[in-house]
């Protein structure tokens, strides 16, 4: 073959968008701190380095704006997102006590193992989602008829598999989301939504899990600030207002935090926000316990970035100009060749949608299969783009359309390569439509 690989599958930052030069003098500075060495490179606090919390807090309360300040007692660093999913489950649930997991189809695939180790395997429960977000009605008939059907079996009786502890809660039902520039449907879904979801995991006992790894990377027209405003309020920001604020003194949203998508995901650094009490109760995480916080050293080096204010500088004047050109390079290449084919796709901001994260979700039209595309693009075009079907909630009947959906990630390849992976793939589209192989 030919043809030189392109790789449209690919959630990673191009590595020359990476702050390399940034990052050796953020590094070289720390390590040349003599005050710090013990610090950086001892057992950290449970919570994680203070100076990184109350650096982020304060990064967080300029860019969301919530109604109160964030406090840093808000705030635990962790090792990223995917590790803190997992350190949540651990604390806050407990596989004979919680119900079910209930996540949006399509969903980001990795979750589902970590789910899995936690006990989950076989109870997760799928939501359809709109150009809004998770159907949030949807979600509460589910839960209700769930609820109704096991109200008279309690399978585990009086058992636990973990022991009571005063830091921790264990929830009933947990709600995972990336509820804006979702992954991998790029879908935000709406404020009403938003408020609904915190109420109804208030009602249901639930804990909801969300993913907002991509929040600062929106490029909607007229949100060149980087300022995010009402639109993507996040849960954490809603349960602490809505209704005189949390049931209870855990609260019923955490957000996952990381810094994967903004200045490498090798990294492995990230934070998680929730009420003081879910903060300090994750940190009690027994693998936390022992040895601290994740990523101490790593955690030192961008609190330099943090403070001196180049991580915000850079997600302004680099990441997100980058990222709306590669949108738009993207999208208008898909409105030019794949529109014409039958192709839908989202987020498209030229019928008013919000733009940004990482990733363009294609909808193919019937009775066009993703399986059969990506099979097909790899094969005969060196073109690897993510099938729709691994997006699925396992176990989960997926509306049609899910199987007719592709995700195209736009900010691993260059702008020339994301035109020419999307020429390809119309390629493989029209081969197939005409009843053969390319
Ligand atoms: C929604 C979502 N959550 C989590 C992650 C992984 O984050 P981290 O690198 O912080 O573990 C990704 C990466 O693609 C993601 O898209």
């Amino acid at each position: 073959m030919s043809l030189a690989p392109i790789d449209l599958f690919k959630g990673w930052p191009a590595t020359h968008l990476l702050p390399i030069n940034r990052f050796k003098e953020a590094a070289t500075k720390k390590l040349s701190d003599k005050s710090i060495l013990e610090e950086a490179f001892g057992y950290g606090p449970d919570e994680g380095h203070f100076p990184l919390r109350q650096n982020i807090a304060k990064w967080l309360s300029d860019f969301y704006a919530p109604a109160q300040p964030i406090e840093a007692e808000r705030i635990c660093i962790t090792g990223g997102a995917s590790q803190n999913l997992a350190s949540i489950l651990q604390v806050f649930t407990d596989p004979l006590r919680t119900e079910r997991i209930w996540l949006p189809v399509p969903t980001y695939h990795l979750v589902y193992r970590i789910f899995e180790d936690s006990g989950f395997h076989g109870r997760m429960g799928g939501v359809p989602e709109d150009e809004s977000g998770m159907d949030v009605d949807a979600l509460e008939e589910a839960l209700e008829r769930f609820e109704s059907s096991h109200a008279n079996e309690s399978s585990s009786g009086h058992y636990t598999a973990k022991p009571h502890m005063e830091y921790r809660k264990i929830y009933t039902h947990v709600i995972y989301c990336v509820p804006s520039f979702s992954n991998p449907s790029g879908t935000v879904m709406s404020i009403k939504r938003r408020e609904s979801l915190v109420r109804i995991a208030r009602k249901y006992n639930a804990l909801i899990i969300s993913d907002d790894v991509y929040d600062f990377l929106c490029w909607t027209p007229g949100s060149s600030t980087g300022t995010i405003g009402e639109s993507l309020k996040r849960f954490v920001d809603i349960d602490r207002t809505l209704d005189n604020g949390p049931h209870d003194r855990f609260g019923n949203a955490v957000s996952n935090g990381s810094f994967s998508k903004l200045i490498g995901p090798g990294c492995r650094v990230g934070w998680a926000e929730g009420t003081a009490s879910f903060v300090y109760g994750l940190s009690q995480a027994g693998q936390t316990r022992s040895g601290g916080a994740p990523s101490q050293l790593m955690s030192t080096f961008i609190n330099e970035l943090l403070e001196s204010g180049f991580v915000q500088q850079y997600v302004t004047t680099e990441l997100i100009p980058q990222g709306r050109r590669r949108y738009t390079t993207m999208s208008s290449a898909v409105s030019e060749f794949l529109v014409p084919l039958g192709v839908t796709f989202s987020p498209d901001h030229e019928k008013g949608a919000m733009a940004g994260g990482y990733y363009i979700w294609l909808n193919l039209s019937e009775p066009l299969t993703a399986a059969e595309i990506c099979q097909n693009a790899e094969k005969t075009q060196n073109l690897v783009v993510g099938s729709g079907d691994i997006f699925i909630v396992p176990g989960c009947l997926a509306p049609g359309s899910v199987h007719r959906g592709l995700r195209l990630c736009f900010m691993w390849e260059d702008s020339e390569r994301l035109v020419e992976g999307v020429k390809r793939l119309a390629v493989v589209i029209k081969a197939v439509q005409d009843g053969g192989h390319v």
